[in-house]
């Protein structure tokens, strides 16, 4: 204020009372030792390009201290302070300037990131948002005597006006380095900066130790690897190149143009235009074009597939170390494999050589060196690899070549492509998918083996035998391929499942037991009621189901029968149904694992509907239904099971629920059933996740107060907020008015205006536009007068 006064000393208290008002209820582009940042506050640059706050690019109570654009729609991060350390919103963090004048925050009191800028402020130091998305500290009476910027510390982003280069004698540079995933912005393994060895061009590397791409000298009109640099017409381009330092920047010509150069999560260095009218980012061009080009862009024991359809898979054997990741599809973090392999050091004997396994992977081209060594025969680099532990994969191509780490960067060529080799990779037994041929030995051994010991199991009605039955069966699915089902024996379910003790829900068809097979692998069995259908009907029908394999649908193991009892035995879901995340107040899900269980879910039909052999049309999709996995991906259950059940299924429906549940209007009046009544049900359960509320619930008048219908009419209004569940804080808008609009078009009277799950899945995707549904009839009908706004 002294300032204030000094400048304009004739009138003081509204210049004081304006600037008083701009600092405290405006929005602000400074952070002073005064006004610390903390919460849901953010600043805003002077003219409103760009924006510093909290954020949680994961909705995973992880926050970050970010700056984003804020004229666009979509929240794009172009900068991260604490990448690799966030803060949960509970411990309150506060970005605070510190005493010796640097930008410090603090969490719980304790500082987890600081600006660590080494000149010291003679006075006190302040914190300013630029309308170029620089965040500077500087002198707070000197705007010239900067001491630290976020343009000299990038993160993965470089915009237009920021330089970015390499001081050559202090060896100081801008390092730009891929987000782990576009959920967790801690470093992954490329970066990309100026070549520290020719000091003349700028590099991308892996692991700060594998260039996999440069790009090439600065032509004064553009770098020799980038031919598609935008016109000089657009854009400013500023090269400078002396003794002292190498650096570059681009600015564009029109301000209103949003674009930004990144280092994806896969490694490809992208250009990224805003455009307007789609409201998404364009990808103009990306470096390396080829994903595979990437050094190790699948991480261990991971393989690129090269060619037209470029994919990262995980080597046979192993899965995704993070899962998570490799939805998002940022595969650097690689695989891991599933089961240890057996190999014991100290004892090299035969026992090994049944324990572990290699399983072959042809037309891989490597680039890690293995160790070569002079060995003659195909046998022979085999054993010298199974007596080794740390030896994890052989290739036998002039020489035995032995791998002894991790395998990194792993590309599979296309058939016809000869410059790879088949590559053996070291297993344990129980992973090693037995080959074709193989297979029908192993079979024909375990028919055999099966047979015998039932005999004698019958001759002598050992109980001992009973136990190593247990056992064979348990092997017996080891060996069996994905796609046949294990017929367990009912006195095996029984001991697994402590004696049908543990039961873990009550559904439309029966019980469900939580069970242990004797290899800890947790089991679902459920207990089929009221069968009427026979043996051999059922075997054909359950074999059928057996065969359907989808990402979003429970996976069925096996299946027992014991005279008229029949069960199923499936994969245990640890996170038990949807509905108990949703309609109680433990943990709720956020709306970013919401919007997945959407999606999944809307897969898991589609493929039900379209992609088996036959229409499978579910007929009970409810939240009861939905199965949460580990990570909480989404798994459809009990598909199939209407069928099974026949008429005794309808029974079981229209007895269990009220009119107004999840059933189709065309169930009520008695009409041929088609997909579209499943479309039907998932609309109304999608009210229920985007709610978290029962659609009906009998209110403490007695009134029974029917959500949809009340959705339906503010969702034709377009006012979705006040739908959603208030529980949920951070929530992305588009991905609310997709499924908004999905779960109006879901419910329509008419199963003609009602879309096809293929069409919903490219809805939810974005592939595909939809306007706002009329508010249907019937429900409206049927619920007049019962129905209550809330
Ligand atoms: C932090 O938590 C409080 C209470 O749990 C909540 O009101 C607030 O919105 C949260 N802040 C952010 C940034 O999510
Ligand atoms: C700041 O310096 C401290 C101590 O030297 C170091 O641990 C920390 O990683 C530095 N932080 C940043 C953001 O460079
Ligand atoms: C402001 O800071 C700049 C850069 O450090 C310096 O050259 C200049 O003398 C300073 N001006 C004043 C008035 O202190
Ligand atoms: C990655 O770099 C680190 C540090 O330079 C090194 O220790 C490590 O071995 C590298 N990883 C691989 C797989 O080369
Ligand atoms: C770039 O310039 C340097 C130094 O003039 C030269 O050694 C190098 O060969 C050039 N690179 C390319 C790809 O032309
Ligand atoms: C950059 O400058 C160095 C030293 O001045 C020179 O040797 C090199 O050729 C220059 N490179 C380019 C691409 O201009
Ligand atoms: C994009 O939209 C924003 C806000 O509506 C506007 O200010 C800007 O000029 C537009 N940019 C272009 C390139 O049309
Ligand atoms: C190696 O295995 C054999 C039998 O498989 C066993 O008798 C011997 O004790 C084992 N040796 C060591 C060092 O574990
Ligand atoms: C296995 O291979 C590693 C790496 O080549 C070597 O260091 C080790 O001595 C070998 N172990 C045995 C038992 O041969």
């Amino acid at each position: 204020m002294a300032l204030l006064k000094k400048t304009h000393p004739s009138i003081t208290l509204p210049i004081f009372l304006l600037h008083f008002c701009a600092i405290t209820f405006g929005a602000t582009d400074t952070i002073s030792r005064t006004q610390p940042l903390s919460g849901d506050i953010t600043i805003v640059s002077k003219e409103g390009n760009f924006e510093l706050g909290f954020f949680s690019p994961g909705n995973n109570g992880n926050f970050y201290v970010g700056i984003w654009f804020r004229t666009i729609s979509k929240r794009t991060v172009i900068w991260v302070a604490n990448r690799d350390i966030p803060v949960s919103n509970a411990s309150s963090p506060e970005l605070a300037i510190t005493m010796d004048g640097n930008l410090v925050l603090n969490s719980l009191g304790a500082p987890i990131w600081s600006s660590n800028s080494t000149r010291k402020s003679s006075r006190s130091s302040t914190a300013v948002l630029l309308d170029s998305g620089n965040l500077i500290l500087r002198d707070q009476y000197n705007s010239s005597d900067i001491f630290w910027q976020s343009f000299d510390h990038p993160t993965d982003t470089v915009v237009s006006g920021q330089w970015f280069g390499i001081d050559k004698i202090t060896y100081e540079y801008q390092d730009s380095v891929s987000w782990k995933n576009q959920e967790d912005p801690a470093p992954g393994p490329f970066s990309y900066h100026a070549d520290l060895v020719t000091m003349s061009q700028y590099v991308s590397i892996w692991n700060h130790s594998e260039v996999y791409w440069q790009s090439g000298n600065w032509t004064g009109k553009a770098f020799t690897s980038i031919p598609g640099m935008p016109l000089k017409s657009d854009y400013i381009y500023d090269f400078v190149n002396n003794s002292r330092e190498l650096k570059f920047r681009w600015t564009t010509k029109d301000v209103s143009v949003i674009t930004r150069v990144i280092l994806s999560n896969n490694g490809q260095l992208q250009r990224l235009t805003w455009s307007n009218d789609s409201e998404e980012w364009i990808t103009g061009w990306y470096f390396p074009a080829a994903l595979c080009d990437v050094y190790s862009v699948c991480g261990p024991f991971g393989v690129c597939r090269t060619g037209s359809d470029e994919q990262c898979f995980c080597l046979p054997g192993f899965r995704p170390a993070s899962s998570r990741s490799w939805r998002l599809g940022a595969w650097s973090q690689g695989c891991v494999r599933q089961t240890d392999i057996q190999c014991a050091e100290s004892n090299i004997s035969s026992a090994i050589k049944e324990s572990d396994a290699f399983l072959k992977i042809t037309n891989i081209k490597f680039s890690q060196n293995p160790v070569k060594l002079k060995v003659q025969s195909m046998e022979g680099c085999r054993s010298i690899c199974l007596s080794n532990c740390s030896c994890t994969a052989y290739a036998h191509k002039q020489d035995c070549n032995i791998w002894n780490s991790e395998l990194w960067d792993l590309k599979q060529l296309p058939n016809g492509n000869t410059d790879g080799s088949d590559m053996y990779i070291r297993l344990a037994a129980s992973d090693h998918v037995v080959q074709d041929s193989e297979k029908k030995a192993h079979h024909l051994r375990l028919i055999v083996l099966f047979a015998v010991l039932g005999s004698i199991f019958m001759a002598l009605c050992a109980l001992s035998i009973t136990v190593k039955m247990f056992q064979r069966t348990s092997s017996r699915k080891a060996f069996s391929d994905n796609y046949s089902l294990v017929v367990y024996d009912y006195s095996f379910l029984r001991h697994c499942t402590k004696n049908f003790s543990d039961r873990v829900g009550q559904g439309s068809f029966g019980s469900v037991f939580k069970g242990l097979l004797p290899d800890s692998k947790p089991i679902a069995v459920k207990k089929l009621q009221g069968m009427k259908q026979g043996e051999k009907q059922f075997h054909t029908e359950v074999r059928a189901l057996g065969k359907i394999h989808h990402n979003n649908l429970v996976h069925l193991i096996g299946f027992c029968l014991r005279g008229a009892e029949r069960m199923l035995v499936y994969d245990f879901m640890v996170n038990g149904s949807l509905d108990a995340h949703l309609f109680k107040d433990e943990k709720i899900l956020d709306w970013n694992t919401r919007f997945l269980i959407i999606l999944g879910v809307a897969k898991g039909l589609q493929y039900l509907h379209d992609e088996c052999q036959e229409c499978i049309i579910h007929c009970d999709i409810k939240p009861e239904n939905v199965l949460l996995d580990v990570n909480f991906s989404p798994k459809l259950a009990d598909f199939g099971l209407a069928k099974l059940m026949e008429r005794h299924f309808s029974r079981a429906l229209t007895t269990m629920r009220g009119t107004a549940g999840y059933l189709a209007p065309e169930w009520i009046g008695g009409l041929p059933i088609t997909p579209k009544a499943d479309v039907y049900s998932y609309g109304m359960m999608l009210f229920e996740i985007i709610s978290g509320r029962r659609n009906s619930e009998l209110m403490e008048s007695g009134a029974i107060r029917y959500f949809p219908v009340w959705a339906a009419i503010r969702i034709s209004e377009g006012d979705i907020s006040e739908i959603l569940d208030p529980r949920l804080s951070a929530v992305n808008f588009q991905e609310l008015e997709r499924a908004c609009k999905v779960a109006c078009w879901c419910i329509q009277d008419n199963e003609a205006h009602r879309p096809t799950m293929r069409q919903i899945v490219q809805i939810l995707q974005d592939i595909q536009d939809v306007s706002a549904a009329p508010v249907p009839v019937f429900l409206k009908q049927l619920v007049d007068g019962e129905y209550i706004s809330s």
